[in-house]
């Protein structure tokens, strides 16, 4: 089969269209003959191994763990392990795992759901890594109420369209935060109220907020705490400050986060079969629609990196495999 493969820590140049065998599924596994992909942050910093946090995760200390990238995917299964009950060969599935920037993949059954039949496979596999950390911030870590007044930052994102989306499906007021040229298309998914950050400072705004998302954390946690109401949550899930403000988080965490106080949440996504069907109920009800921004074959994956690492990415990026 063909996938894109790499040997070491480096830059999209590294990244090669190979031959490679095709791999077997385990036990607990489905053999998925990919059909579509989408790309993560999360593949350029593995793939770069930076920051260098990741090589302490499990990705590899010297030389990375994965040579085939790709956490996204959808697909039909060709065939299972002797322990899957779930599916069976011919199911279109959606999930993740790695190695999806290839033409077959293995992944665990419990990290994949069957696909809406309404959706197209580009469709699914921009979901899972972006719709999940989306989900898992508002509901879970944010405690999102209908009513809510939420501020999402970075709303014109993978992650940040989906928040958008998915705050509105529970309820909630939301106020999206994103540059100029996105303030439509972030108005069109749902955002109730949309603020150009090239334009104004947000968090000096005065407005106070329920629950705060941040794609896009920044160096200082008390700019964004202080565009808090009294209870309210900052959840933050990355941006180019992300370590550094993590190590702030446990700072400060202990000042704000008295009984009844403001809360500060550092979150980092997990893949679960009952919160992606969850997303798979949304999206069914037509409540989510996944935005795709652009889409690339399997030999063009390195420019599809390059593209997201430039960090303006207006929706989700797909590789049609
Ligand atoms: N913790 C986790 O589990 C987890 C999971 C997934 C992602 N993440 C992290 O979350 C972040 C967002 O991920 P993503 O997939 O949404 O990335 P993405 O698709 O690359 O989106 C980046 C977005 O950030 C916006 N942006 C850039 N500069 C900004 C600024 N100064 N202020 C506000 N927004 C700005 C861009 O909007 P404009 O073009 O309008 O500027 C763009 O839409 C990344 O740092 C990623 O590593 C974390």
């Amino acid at each position: 089969m063909k996938a894109i493969v790499r040997t070491k820590y480096g830059s999209p140049d590294i990244l090669e269209l190979k031959e490679v065998d095709k791999p077997a599924p385990k036990d607990n596994q489905a053999l998925v003959r990919i059909c579509a992909a989408s790309v993560n942050p999360l593949d350029w910093h593995i793939l770069r191994g930076k920051p260098f946090l990741v090589r302490l995760m499990g990705f590899g200390f010297l030389k990375p763990k994965h040579q085939i990238l790709g956490a996204d995917i959808a697909g039909r299964v060709e065939a299972v392990g002797k322990d899957v009950t779930q599916f069976k060969v011919g199911d279109e599935v959606f999930g993740a795992g790695m190695g999806g920037f290839a033409e077959y993949g293995c992944f665990r059954e419990d990290k994949l759901v069957l696909k809406p039949v309404a959706m197209t496979f580009e469709q699914a596999a921009a979901v899972p890594v972006a719709g999940l950390t989306a989900l898992q911030a508002l509901r879970d870590n944010g405690r999102l109420q209908a009513g809510q007044q939420v501020l999402i930052n970075g709303a014109s994102g993978g992650v940040g369209t989906f928040a958008v989306q998915i705050a509105k499906a529970l309820g909630a007021h939301v106020t999206g935060v994103c540059s100029g040229r996105n303030l439509e298309m972030v108005r069109s998914i749902g955002a109730d109220h949309v603020i150009d950050y090239t334009k104004e400072d947000f968090w000096r705004s005065g407005k106070e907020y329920d629950l705060i998302l941040d794609n896009n954390a920044g160096r200082s946690l008390l700019k964004p705490v202080r565009a808090l109401n009294p209870t309210g949550i900052y959840v933050f899930v990355g941006g180019s400050a992300f370590i550094l403000t993590m190590l702030q988080e446990l700072i400060l965490k202990p000042l704000f986060s008295r009984k009844k106080g403001r809360k500060i949440v550092s979150m980092m996504a997990r893949v679960n079969q009952k919160d992606l069907a969850f997303l798979t109920g949304l999206l069914e009800a037509g409540k989510v629609m996944p935005v795709i921004d652009r889409r690339y074959t399997l030999s063009e994956v390195p420019e599809a990196i390059r593209y997201l690492e430039e960090g303006h990415a207006r929706g989700k990026v797909v590789i049609t495999v």
